[in-house]
């Protein structure tokens, strides 16, 4: 069988101004800009394998080893039809280039951190497969633009197809052409800042960001005001925050923006709980951590799971307070999670 073949790898994000509720749900158009930080890709990736051949009879996916209907994912077709077309493109221009945008192709996927613990698999995920799609088709785009076709696998991964510090403007087009990610610092830029993620529950979520945000978007008030009167603002103050490495200000306005997100979803009607006991008390134990001065941010998604950011030499004091305070709660050391180099063991027909 003769076939084409990519296999790349993408980091997960975690945002520090979030990203919640969608102006246009079909080109996932966000109603606020919003702005992460790239983990470092040793610890959390996904990993994608595309083969594009004459061989396939259908498009086919894997993710984490298990067979998965492409037909039924909107946003993936969304993917593979933006990629094509800019493959035919190509093709279209030169007689040489080999017809790919017309061969079926298998996508195996899978992320080396567990799916379940309920950490963002869809950013990485997405980012991940826009990226080796864009490897395999020889697309002549960069990190940006390829970040308008990852948006609308998700939102959040059009974050990660940059490392370091990565905003996503949400611009004003009503194509999404100017929707899209630029990197506001390179990872080199703060190497002291690092990241502790707390595994608080591994169970699935009971509602979806997807669904959330917009229920969000139809019956809360407050994120009316967020998206007006608190975001750009925040935007600015955040990124002048990176730039200059300044802490405290970075880990207030993040730890203000994660509980503006959850009062959010407080105010949603019915309201949905994202949050729980443990989750509140982590809160309590970084603001007293934080009594005499600012050492330690807590930012919280669509879950229960905490991630604490820091500066190195507090990490280690951090994780002993946190572990003292939970035993046998695991908590994920991002400095610790071993490195998975294994490489894919592709699905049996792949
Ligand atoms: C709370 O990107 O998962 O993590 O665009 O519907 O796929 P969809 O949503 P998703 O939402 C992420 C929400 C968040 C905040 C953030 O990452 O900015």
């Amino acid at each position: 069988m003769t076939f084409f073949e990519a296999t790349c790898t993408a980091p997960v994000n975690i945002a520090v101004v979030k990203y919640w509720g969608k102006r246009d749900t079909s080109l996932i158009l966000p109603t606020n800009s919003s702005l992460s930080v790239t983990l470092s890709q040793d610890q959390l990736h996904s990993k994608t394998t595309i083969r594009a051949s004459a061989d396939f009879t259908s498009d086919r996916l894997w993710l984490n080893g298990i067979e998965e209907s492409i037909e039924k994912n909107k946003r993936l077709v969304a993917c593979l039809r933006e990629t094509r077309a800019l493959r035919a493109q190509i093709e279209a221009k030169d007689e040489s280039a080999p017809k790919l945008s017309g061969l079926k192709i298998h996508i195996c996927s899978e992320n080396n951190f567990p799916t379940a613990a309920g950490l963002a698999s869809s950013a990485s995920g997405y980012a991940c497969l826009v990226y080796t799609l864009s490897k395999l088709f020889e697309l002549p785009l960069n990190a940006s633009d390829l970040s308008i076709v990852a948006r609308q696998g998700s939102g959040s991964a059009c974050r990660s197809l940059f490392g370091g510090f990565v905003a996503w403007e949400m611009g004003e087009k009503e194509d999404g052409s100017d929707s899209r990610a630029v990197q506001v610092a390179p990872e080199t830029h703060w190497p002291d800042l690092q990241a502790l993620i707390c595994v608080v529950s591994d169970e699935k979520k009971g509602t979806s960001s997807t669904e959330g945000m917009q229920l969000t978007v139809k019956t809360s008030a407050l994120l009316q005001h967020r998206i007006k009167n608190v975001v750009p603002k925040r935007m600015e103050e955040m990124i002048a925050a990176i730039h200059n490495k300044d802490f405290p200000r970075f880990a207030e306005l993040t730890m203000q923006d994660s509980n503006q997100f959850h009062a959010v979803c407080l105010d949603t009607y019915p309201p949905i709980f994202y949050m729980n006991d443990i989750s509140r008390a982590i809160i309590r134990i970084i603001s007293e951590y934080n009594k005499d001065g600012i050492k330690a941010a807590y930012t919280f998604d669509a879950g229960p799971n905490a991630v604490i950011y820091a500066p190195q030499q507090n990490m280690r004091e951090i994780y002993a307070i946190l572990s003292h305070y939970f035993p046998g709660h695991a908590f994920e050391d991002s400095l610790g999670l071993k490195k998975n180099d294994t490489v894919h063991a592709l699905p049996q027909n792949f």
